[in-house]
């Protein structure tokens, strides 16, 4: 069975995160969205941060959002979209078939999902042969940082900030899901001493073969 998604204390901070998120976070986003065409689905789209950034392109945004109250948010910043975003309530795994689509979008989101390999697989059927996963996601870092990133994750930090696991290896998973990585590079949104477990995130592009 599908577990649902209600977090109540995360879907009132999270909207002030992404109001007041830093600049280097933006540019990744609008980067992870750059080039993309045709019908997008997007994981997980928390208040719509992202669909300001979507090219024109874009023929239609099919956007997922289980957790009861930020649904309403996407609802929201979809009306606003420069591209047509039709927001659901459901989960990754509950999307039935339809479609393949062109594209898939995650952006933090992965570090959150239960059966990490298991929505990738989900995400990999939904996807024409050639369709590009974008990713932009938290992911395990090396030494005393990796060690941080344990921590938390053992502790409060899943339970207050919606299920969200810092020290996952997102990319591995991709791979397992049978996704071929073309491009990936890491980036540090944050200044490295800053004592944040989510500072490193992955930007990259991977295929459906
Ligand atoms: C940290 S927020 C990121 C929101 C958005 N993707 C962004 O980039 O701002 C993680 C989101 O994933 C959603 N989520 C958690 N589990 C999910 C699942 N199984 N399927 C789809 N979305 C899920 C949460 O409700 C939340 O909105």
């Amino acid at each position: 069975m599908t577990p649902s998604v209600d977090n109540p204390f995360f879907a009132r901070v999270w909207p002030v995160f992404a109001a007041h998120e830093a600049e280097s976070v933006r540019v990744l986003r609008r980067e992870n969205l750059a080039g993309l065409s045709g019908r997008v689905l997007e994981i997980g789209a928390g208040c719509g941060t992202n669909f300001a950034y979507y090219p024109e392109a874009v023929t239609h945004v099919l956007a997922v959002e289980p957790e009861p109250r930020l649904v309403d948010k996407a609802r929201e910043a979809a009306a606003n979209a420069p591209i047509p975003v039709a927001v659901t309530h459901e989960t990754a795994e509950e999307i039935g078939d339809m479609e393949p689509f062109d594209a898939v979008v995650c952006s933090l989101v992965l570090c959150s999902v239960h059966d990490q390999v298991g929505v990738l697989r989900r995400l990999h059927a939904l996807l024409r042969p050639g369709g590009e996963l974008r990713y932009l996601e938290h992911i395990a870092s090396a030494g005393a940082r990796g060690r941080f990133q344990q921590f938390v994750d053992a502790t409060f930090w899943p339970r207050v900030m919606g299920n969200c696991h810092t020290h996952r290896d997102t990319e591995r998973a991709i791979i397992d899901a049978g996704f071929e990585v073309r491009t990936s590079r890491r980036e540090w949104t944050l200044p490295a001493w800053a004592p944040l477990p989510v500072s490193e995130l992955a930007l990259g592009r991977a295929h459906r073969p």
